[in-house]
């Protein structure tokens, strides 16, 4: 049905021939090929690579430092496809669109998704990306309590007349460490024939099988998930993985994709092989796995209470006022832990925290003594 509804648009747009295809740029093979069966230099007028830099390869193997343009103006390259396959077939979805950051695909896609006949029904903890994209969405804006299922059943039925329903989320809250019953959601989207969305920007490589999220390992379909490759793929991008005409549409319509210059080239053929490499990274996430059980089990050991409903690997513990979570993070600072005081507008007044993150990099020995760590800096 989403389907159908996004082919209908797509073909309004073919109809009044505003239809756009970034794989128009593999022409630019055909222009060069053109030029030299006349003995002619190839010129590029499309591109703003005013100087010759984006060209540049940084060696032999990692291709061209910058796309020169954006993907519908002669950017897309082998890079950008080949990305996309990897990351559609990572996360079990038929295809991805690119984008320069997470950021830039939420606010896109929100954005693109929204309209006079659509209601965006947000998490109230949603990343700010995701808040500015339905901001921008010209839709009406159903704001949820954090993981309320039953709130969302209400949003629905009271969104009934809509044509248009989304419900957005992240599978995995990156200040809170929780997320939600994705396969009841599913099943209540279902039920009320609402597009499900998930941000899985912090469930990736962390969470299921190859590290492909917290969706994958349910067998929970989405309808559009959003991905960032800056978190455990150690590079930097997003993407959108959906149908074959939400990607269509998104290249369409969402402006932050449009109206961007596409992703380096370059970076693309290093994120691609940091994707491979996340997929095959099994022993580190089961080392993770250890690490988070034994450092979650130590704290409660030593009294340390955590946000409630929080697992895996990104572990809140509440202070509550700003002030004395800045000062908890000095006390760790001075006894050697790195630890992020995070305070409003990250998150809401009153609701200061200690984000700790355990990675697999940590040996068990580490663990515990973070764990003493936070205790003697939260407790005192
Ligand atoms: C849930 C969520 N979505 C999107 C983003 C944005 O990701 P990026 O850093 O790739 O723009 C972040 C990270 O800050 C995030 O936590």
């Amino acid at each position: 049905m989403l389907d159908a509804y996004l082919q209908w648009q797509l073909d309004a747009l073919k109809s009044r021939s505003l239809y756009r295809d970034p794989d128009d740029a593999f022409a630019r093979r055909e222009v060069a090929a053109a030029a030299d069966a006349q003995g002619d230099r190839f010129i590029d007028a499309s591109s703003n690579d005013y100087l010759g830099l984006a060209g540049a390869s940084v060696s032999r193997e990692t291709g061209a430092a910058g796309a020169g343009a954006s993907r519908l103006v002669q950017g897309t390259r082998a890079e950008h496809v080949a990305l996309e396959a990897e990351l559609a077939s990572w996360v079990g979805l038929s295809s991805a669109l690119l984008f320069t950051s997470a950021y830039a695909a939420n606010v896109g896609t929100m954005s693109a998704l929204g309209g006079d006949d659509a209601v965006m029904i947000s998490d109230e903890l949603n990343h700010a990306s995701i808040i500015d994209g339905c901001r921008l969405a010209r839709a009406q804006v159903l704001v949820t309590p954090h993981l309320d299922l039953a709130a969302i059943d209400s949003a629905l039925s009271a969104a009934r007349s809509t044509p248009l329903r989304w419900v957005i989320t992240e599978s995995y809250f990156s200040m809170d460490g929780d997320g939600p019953n994705l396969t009841a959601l599913r099943a209540l989207c279902d039920r009320h024939r609402a597009f499900l969305v998930v941000d899985e920007a912090h469930g990736l490589g962390v969470f299921g099988a190859g590290g492909a999220g917290r969706c994958a390992e349910l067998g929970v379909r989405p309808d559009v998930l959003i991905g960032g490759l800056g978190k455990a793929v150690g590079s930097q991008g997003g993407f959108v993985a959906g149908s074959a005409a939400l990607r269509a549409f998104l290249w369409n319509r969402a402006r932050t994709f449009v109206f961007s210059t596409a992703p380096s080239p370059s970076l693309c053929r290093e994120a691609r092989a940091q994707v491979a490499a996340a997929r095959a990274a099994d022993p580190a996430r089961e080392r993770l796995h250890a690490n988070v059980a034994a450092f979650r089990g130590a704290l409660s050991e030593l009294g340390v209470t955590v946000g409630e409903g929080s697992f895996g690997p990104i572990v809140p513990v509440w202070i509550g006022d700003g002030q004395r979570a800045l000062e908890a993070a000095q006390r760790l600072r001075a006894r050697g832990v790195l630890a992020q005081p995070i305070r409003p507008p990250s998150v809401p007044p009153g609701t200061a925290r200690l984000r700790l993150t355990v990675t697999a990099e940590l040996e068990l020995d580490d663990v515990k003594r973070l764990a003493e760590r936070v205790a003697e800096a939260t407790l005192t």
